[in-house]
């Protein structure tokens, strides 16, 4: 009989708890990644954060915003994230389960959607895209830092021995500029794209919705 093909947040839940408890690789990085990441937010604003695994992100930038919903398709991820916000109340957060395209992630309109270390993850990348453009205002921003693998043959073959081994449905091998031009074609500009560390495959690019109906 053939097995079921596992479903893609199989994965995530499986791993929850020890992603909860891993150190942070590079704490200069992720220090920088939010301090450039509090400088586009306001105390007033509406802000939906897309993968956010277990909430650790959405803990520490939810204080300096006005509301601010963390999402991710993992129940594992989400029940840990609701624990963590249990022992350490923050009223104008909300942890919610759902992906890229579902209700449960809210209308909005918000002036920020988040996505750290996640777009190389979703497969239809282009529709997550524009459902992000569709539940900011215009103006809003996209802020993400997504790993750019690239389409050198090492990496391809990294990748697919670590999909094998791990089981992990989907890994885009995209380069920062590819990237760019596929946020740039759901109604985006760059304002701004850098690696940290420089060199590094860790991209961080912030884009602004268009004015524009879409
Ligand atoms: C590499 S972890 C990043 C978590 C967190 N943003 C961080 O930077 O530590 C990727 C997270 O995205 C979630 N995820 C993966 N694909 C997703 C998708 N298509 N929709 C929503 N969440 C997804 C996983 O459950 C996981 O929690």
């Amino acid at each position: 009989m053939r097995q079921q093909p596992r479903p893609p947040w199989a994965f995530w839940d499986r791993i929850a708890r020890k992603y909860a408890g891993r150190k942070i690789a590079n704490p200069e990085n992720y220090q920088a990644t939010l301090t450039r990441t509090r400088s586009y937010l306001g105390p007033e604003d509406k802000v939906l954060e897309l993968g956010a695994g277990t909430a650790s992100t959405a803990l520490l930038l939810a204080p300096g915003v006005g509301q601010y919903t963390a999402s991710d398709f993992s129940a594992e991820m989400v029940k840990i994230g609701q624990e963590k916000l249990a022992a350490d109340p923050c009223p104008n957060l909300r942890i919610v389960q759902g992906a890229p395209g579902d209700a449960a992630l809210g209308d909005g309109p918000y002036d920020a959607v988040l996505a750290f270390n996640l777009l190389h993850l979703i497969p239809d990348l282009p529709a997550a895209l524009e459902d992000s453009a569709r539940r900011l205002r215009p103006g809003g921003l996209l802020i993400s830092k997504t790993i750019c693998i690239g389409h050198a043959l090492h990496m391809r073959l990294l990748i697919a021995v670590v999909r094998r081994i791990f089981g992990v449905a989907f890994v885009a091998r995209l380069t920062p500029h590819e990237l760019e031009a596929q946020i740039t074609a759901a109604g985006f500009q760059v304002i701004e794209s850098a690696s940290y560390p420089a060199g590094g495959r860790s991209r961080y690019i912030v884009a602004r919705r268009g004015d524009g109906d879409l």
